[in-house]
């Protein structure tokens, strides 16, 4: 049993999820199953105005939710957020003790609210140096929502994408070892069922906010296919429309997969 770590009482009032009154497009395709969302540019948008990076990252929670709620209002079944990368403890020992206490502090304000809304919460990335108190909300809104199926919240906290994979190649390596699995049968799937959230989906669509256009190390493995979206707008600007528009690029391109088909121009 995972005790309750917090007596909550809800310090933000309860929104419904069309709380903006704006609606999604009419979609020209289908939508993404699965979208990847590296939130950046909180700590520039707040020195542009001024204000210290800590100020930024705390305007990035409501556009979190803003987010949340347009994916399920667009039917995205699995929305997973960079949180905290293992690189991020390179940081200031005051911004990541920020950032440690802040996703603490969400997650307690949030996550009644997420249950209502029927998101599934979920947690990626490793153990150690993670501090004891965030695992153990991680560990609670996990069993809280564990019956809810609208969206999966996959929240990726002291997450590396290349730590992953060698967490599971260590994992396969040990059952190798002891002589209960054999080398030969080592393949994607095995792999996969390693990770840490083996039943997530392969992205199909990965947004990058704030203009920067790289990868920096999140879900490696399950972005293989995944349609890249960068937008030039800084994480607390955000929006759900913000996420729209992304969903409606993603539309827009043909997906291959690796293969190929001919299409001679005509003349
Ligand atoms: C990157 O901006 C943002 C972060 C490192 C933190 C983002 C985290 C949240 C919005 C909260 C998520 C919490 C939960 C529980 C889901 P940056 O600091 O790299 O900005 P910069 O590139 O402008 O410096």
């Amino acid at each position: 049993m995972i005790p309750k770590p917090h007596t909550h009482r809800n310090a933000v009032p309860y929104r419904p999820l069309d709380w903006t009154g704006i609606y999604p497009p009419v979609f020209t395709g289908p939508v993404p199953t699965h979208v990847a969302l590296v939130m950046d540019g909180n700590g520039r948008w707040a020195n542009r105005q001024g204000l210290t990076r800590i100020e930024g990252h705390k305007a990035g929670e409501a556009a979190l939710l803003d987010v949340v709620a347009g994916a399920i209002q667009a039917g995205v079944k699995h929305l997973s957020v960079y949180a905290f990368s293992t690189e991020n403890w390179k940081r200031s020992p005051e911004e990541v003790r920020f950032l440690m206490g802040y996703n603490r502090e969400i997650l307690r304000r949030r996550r009644d609210q997420l249950n209502e809304w029927g998101v599934r919460i979920r947690w990626a990335g490793r153990r150690p140096r993670l501090w004891a108190s965030v695992i153990n909300e991680l560990h609670y809104a996990e069993k809280l929502t564990a019956g809810n199926s609208t969206l999966t919240l996959t929240v990726c906290v002291n997450y590396g994408g290349r730590n992953e994979i060698v967490d599971a190649v260590r994992a396969i390596a040990e059952e190798v070892a002891s002589g209960r699995l054999r080398p030969a049968a080592v393949n994607e799937k095995l792999l996969q069922k390693h990770l840490y959230v083996s039943e997530m989906p392969d992205v199909d669509l990965f947004v990058r906010s704030s203009g920067e256009q790289r990868t920096s190390n999140f879900l490696l493995w399950q972005s293989a296919y995944a349609e890249m979206v960068f937008l030039d707008t800084l994480w607390p600007d955000f929006t759900r429309v913000s996420l729209w528009r992304a969903i409606e690029l993603y539309t827009s391109r043909t997906r291959r997969f690796g293969g190929a088909q001919d299409a001679p121009e005509q003349a």
